[in-house]
């Protein structure tokens, strides 16, 4: 099938070198030239496992252009993936979603039928606005046009995302028309029966099962993908106000975690208390979805609460560090993860960026670590002037951060963290005390290897 995406973000550029292995014949849109730059070299813009090869591998099969007038007059299937950035309100901002729904109504060509997908994350309502866009456009052209548009939400997960599009748990379509699920069905034909030849780093997982397409009305469509964000949002902020009452109570969450998710109604995924969520999904999401709730007055606590939850966890880490070193003026603390979880590079809303923030506010030096996520911490850190630039330092070598250290603070569970050598760091430092925000370490362990150790929600 023919096909054009139109945004080659997270969600554009894996669909499209996903669509293109599937032996689609795939051109992807972007309007930003350094993009356009890196992949017109084969490079991927974005670091994802395993996209860096499989780009590589469907060259023949992918093209990318800065022209929808290109692309999109000859494909059967347009895919709309750009983003919805957050406003300052919290409503997701859907004018590239808009503007990319005029652009295509203005090439379609009278005589053809297509189906215009929307994939990006928007607010419940914007796909019967992306109609009237259409419509608007087509009248003005004074043709009467032929495109049935579908919702078809995206559920992948940064540092997941190849092994989420190959391996779904389910695809979503809201649609009235019949021809547009039509499409979408033989578009997913090689995902829906798993016929495709696994790709060497992508193997089927043993215990996969067929997905299930699942078509519903485009509002619906809409509310699923903000109500499995929210979910599971809350579902992690659940457990890390459990997390805080069993630091009273001395219990331990990491108990408490397995013993609620063998209960197969809950279930022991999105369980893992630590310095709750980040990244460019839970945090916008559920704002938007507050900003669409309050749009109609309606209240939503239940979010409200998860988001109050989130960010109350980043700030007791710091209250943690005054608790054992008292003040923070003149402190050093080393700061082990940037990224907003592991196998990225994305700090967007990334914890990490408020516990720095926070501790020079508190007059502490920080020495930051990432594999990979150096240059956009230091990129979002600088650029507002919002750090003094004498008291944030960064190294690539992870065994620097402890020299002379007050204190380690692991944000992000990379997994080299997991093999790091705690007696080597704890005697490089000026006190051994480590904060495990995300318990990744086993407290005897640390314990054993001179640290004072403090996770979250254990004793
Ligand atoms: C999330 C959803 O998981 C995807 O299904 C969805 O498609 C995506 O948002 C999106 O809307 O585009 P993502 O934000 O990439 O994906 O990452 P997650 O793996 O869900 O993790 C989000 C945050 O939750 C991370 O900061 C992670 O550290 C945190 N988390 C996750 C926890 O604190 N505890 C957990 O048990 C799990």
């Amino acid at each position: 099938m023919k096909i054009a995406i139109i945004g080659t973000g997270y969600v554009g550029l894996t669909t499209a070198v996903v669509f293109a292995y599937l032996n689609h014949d795939v051109a992807a849109v972007d309007k930003d030239e350094r993009k356009l730059n890196l992949l017109h070299e084969g490079r991927s813009p974005i670091h994802e496992p395993g996209i860096q090869s499989l780009l590589e591998e469907v060259q023949h099969a992918i093209r990318f252009t800065p022209s929808v007038t290109e692309v999109v007059p000859e494909a059967e299937l347009i895919l709309i993936a750009v983003g919805t950035p957050p406003k300052k309100n919290g409503e997701a901002d859907t004018q590239h979603v808009v503007q990319a729904a005029k652009e295509v109504a203005q090439v379609c060509l009278p005589d053809r039928h297509y189906t215009l997908v929307v994939k990006s994350t928007v607010p419940i309502g914007t796909n019967q606005r992306v109609v009237e866009v259409v419509e608007e456009v087509f009248s003005e052209r004074g043709i009467q046009g032929n495109i049935s548009i579908a919702s078809n939400p995206e559920f992948l997960q940064e540092g997941l995302a190849l092994q989420g599009a190959f391996y779904p748990d389910r695809i979503v379509v809201g649609a009235n028309s019949d021809k547009a699920i039509d499409t979408l069905r033989r578009l997913y034909k090689p995902i829906l029966e798993q016929t495709f030849d696994p790709p060497s780093e992508f193997p089927r997982p043993a215990s996969y099962h067929l997905p299930p397409m699942m078509t519903t009305d485009p509002n619906s469509a809409e509310m699923i993908k903000y109500a499995a964000n929210t979910f599971l949002a809350l579902k992690i902020s659940f457990i890390n106000e459990i997390a805080g009452l069993c630091e009273k109570a001395e219990a331990d969450v990491t108990e408490v975690a397995r013993g609620i998710g063998l209960d197969a109604r809950i279930g022991n995924r999105f369980l893992q208390a630590g310095l709750g969520w980040g990244g460019s999904c839970y945090p916008k999401d559920t704002a938007a979805l507050l900003r669409v709730a309050a749009q109609s007055g309606y209240e939503m606590p239940i979010t409200e609460a998860a988001r109050t939850v989130n960010f109350r966890q980043r700030k007791r880490v710091v209250e943690k560090l005054h608790s054992t070193l008292g003040t923070l003026k003149g402190k050093t603390i080393g700061i082990l993860g940037l990224a907003f979880k592991p196998n990225t590079d994305d700090i967007r809303e990334a914890p990490a960026l408020d516990i720095v923030r926070e501790l020079i506010a508190a007059g502490a030096t920080v020495q930051a670590h990432d594999p990979i996520a150096i240059a956009n911490a230091r990129l979002a850190l600088n650029e507002n002037a919002e750090t003094d630039n004498d008291k944030l330092f960064f190294t690539e070598d992870v065994y620097e951060l402890s020299y002379d250290a007050d204190a380690l603070v692991l944000v992000t569970e990379w997994e080299l963290y997991h093999k790091l050598e705690l007696r080597r760091l704890a005697k490089q430092m000026k006190t051994p005390i480590l904060i495990d925000g995300r318990n990744v370490f086993s407290p005897e362990e640390a314990r054993a290897a001179g640290f004072h150790y403090i996770g979250v929600g254990r004793p």
